[in-house]
C-alpha cells in the first residue's frame, strides 16, 4: 500500500469510529466519505507552510501520539474544515505564524555533561501560585467548536495534569463552570469592549468565580484579516446556519458572533462593540481601580510597551503576538523576548506564548528570561482530536519533553535554565 492509500484507508477507518463520529469527516453535510473527499481531506495536510519536521502523522488514540503534530494532523482529519481553520490560521500570508515557529531555530542549547539529573525539578510560582510546571494554558475562544466538551474538557485536562488555565472572555462554556471543571482558580481573560458596563459585568463574574487574576488582551484593537480561515470556510460544504445564524461569516461580519457567547448574557453586545480602537493605557489604569484582580497584560511585543505595563501596574506581562493571528508583523515573540527581559529587570513575571510546540521551544524561552510560557494550539489539537484525553497528552508529551530538555542540558531545576544554557545559532 503507498503511503497516501495508507491515509485513505485511515481516514475511513476516522470516519467510520463511533469516538470520533460526532465531528469526523461523516459529520459535513453531504459528505459519505467519498473518494473524493477523502482525497480532499488528504490533500489538506501539511498547509500554512509548515516545516517538514512538524508535518506529524495519523493517529488512532492519544496514547499513540509521538509529539504534539500528531494531534495536529488528527485534529484536522477530525473536525469540520471551517473550525480547523479557525484554529489554524494566522493573517494576511501567515508569516508571523510561521516566523513564531522559525524564531526558535535561531537559538541552540549548550549541553552541560554529568551534573547529577536523576531528580529533574520544573516546579516554579506564578503570581503567588505554586505551579508543578512552567507550561500553562493561554485562553482560547469557542472551544465547543472543536470538541462538544470545549472548555469543560479543558479545565478536566488542566485538573488531572495540574495545569493553570486560563479562560478566553469568548468561551463557549461560562467562567462559573469552567472554575467548577478545574477544581483550583483559573485566570480569566478579558477581551476590552467599547462598553465599560460590560467590562463590569465580566470582572464581577469572574471574581465571583473566584479568579485571582484577569489577563487583559490588547492585540486586537480592530479585527484582524485572518485570510487562511476565510480559505478554510470556503471548503467547508456543510450548511452552517443553524449554529451560526444570519448565514453570514461565522466570525466578524454577522451581528451575533459575540452575543451568543455565554459570558455576554444580558449584556445587550454587538459585534461592534468588539472593536475597540479607541483605547490607550487609560484603559489599564482604569481596569486596575476597578478590581481586586491581580492585571496582567498580554499581547506584549516591545520592550518600550513593557515598560509603560510596568508604570501602569502590570502585575506581569504575557510576550505574545496571539500566535500570530493579529499584527503580521513577520517577528517571532522568543526574538522579542530578550529586549524586553533587559527592559523588566525582574519586577513582575514574563510570561511567552506563540509557537510553543516541544520542550525544547519551552527550554529555549525560560533560559531568555521567560518565567512561564503558555501554549494554545496544541491543547486545541489534542481537544479536536480526542477531547479531554488529547489535551491530557499533549501536557504530558510537552512536560515530558522538556524534563529530558533539562536533564540532557544538566539544568535540575527551571532556576539552572540561565541565558548561558543557549547560544544565537551563529
Ligand atoms: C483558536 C484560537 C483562539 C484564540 N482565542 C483567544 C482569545 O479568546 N483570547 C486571547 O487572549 N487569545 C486567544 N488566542 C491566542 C492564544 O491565547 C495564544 O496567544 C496563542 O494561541 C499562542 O500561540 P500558539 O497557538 O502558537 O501556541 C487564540 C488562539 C487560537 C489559536
Amino acid at each position: 500500500m503507498s503511503p497516501l492509500s495508507d491515509r485513505r484507508a485511515f481516514l475511513r477507518f476516522l470516519a467510520a469510529s463511533p469516538l470520533l463520529a460526532p465531528l469526523a469527516l461523516g459529520a459535513c453535510k453531504g459528505d459519505e466519505g467519498s473518494e473524493e473527499q477523502l482525497t480532499a481531506a488528504v490533500d489538506r495536510m501539511g498547509t500554512l507552510g509548515e516545516p517538514d519536521q512538524d508535518l506529524g502523522e495519523l493517529i488512532a488514540s492519544p496514547d499513540k501520539a509521538l509529539d504534539v503534530f500528531d494531534m495536529r494532523v488528527t485534529a484536522q482529519n477530525t473536525m469540520p474544515p471551517a473550525h480547523y481553520g479557525y484554529i489554524a490560521t494566522g493573517v494576511d500570508g501567515d508569516a508571523t505564524l510561521r516566523a513564531n515557529r522559525a524564531g526558535f531555530d535561531h537559538w541552540q542549547i549548550r549541553p552541560h555533561r554529568l551534573m547529577g539529573v536523576e531528580q529533574v525539578d520544573t516546579a516554579t510560582t506564578l503570581l503567588g501560585t505554586a505551579m508543578e510546571t512552567p507550561i500553562i494554558i493561554s485562553p482560547t475562544g469557542s472551544q465547543r467548536a472543536f470538541h462538544p466538551d470545549g472548555e469543560l474538557a479543558t479545565a478536566r485536562a488542566a485538573k488531572s495534569q495540574k495545569h493553570l488555565m486560563l479562560l478566553s472572555t469568548v468561551s463557549t462554556t461560562s467562567v462559573e463552570d469552567v472554575a467548577a471543571a478545574r477544581g483550583e482558580p483559573i485566570w480569566y481573560q478579558l477581551y476590552p469592549t467599547a462598553r465599560w458596563d460590560i467590562t463590569e459585568k465580566l470582572l464581577a463574574r469572574a471574581e465571583g468565580a473566584g479568579c485571582p487574576v484577569v489577563v487583559l488582551t490588547v492585540d486586537l484593537p480592530v479585527s484582524s484579516n485572518r485570510l487562511s480561515l476565510t480559505r478554510f470556510i470556503k471548503r467547508d460544504r456543510r450548511d452552517c446556519t443553524e449554529c451560526h445564524a444570519g448565514g453570514k461569516d461565522a466570525y466578524g461580519e454577522g451581528n451575533t458572533t459575540f452575543a451568543r457567547k455565554p459570558m455576554f448574557d444580558g449584556t445587550g453586545i454587538t459585534d461592534k462593540d468588539f472593536n475597540t480602537p479607541m483605547l490607550t493605557w487609560a484603559f489599564v489604569d482604569r481596569l486596575k481601580r476597578a478590581t481586586k484582580m491581580k492585571v496582567v497584560v498580554k499581547g506584549i511585543v516591545g520592550a518600550g510597551d513593557a515598560e509603560r505595563c510596568i508604570q501602569h501596574g502590570a502585575d506581569a506581562i504575557i510576550v505574545s503576538n496571539h500566535g500570530g493571528r493579529a499584527e503580521e508583523s513577520g517577528r517571532a515573540t522568543i526574538e522579542n523576548l530578550p529586549d524586553i527581559v533587559q527592559m523588566v529587570r525582574g519586577r513582575v513575571p514574563v510570561i511567552l506564548d506563540s509557537g510553543i510546540r516541544r520542550g525544547t521551544d519551552i527550554f529555549k524561552a525560560l533560559a531568555l528570561g521567560a518565567d512561564a510560557v503558555g501554549i494554545g494550539r496544541p491543547y486545541l489539537w489534542g481537544l479536536g482530536a480526542f477531547g479531554q484525553p488529547g489535551v491530557e497528552r499533549v501536557l504530558q508529551i510537552l512536560r515530558a519533553e522538556l524534563r529530558t530538555t533539562m536533564a540532557l542540558a544538566g539544568a535540575r531545576s527551571l532556576a539552572e535554565i540561565a541565558p548561558a544554557s543557549v547560544v544565537r545559532a551563529g
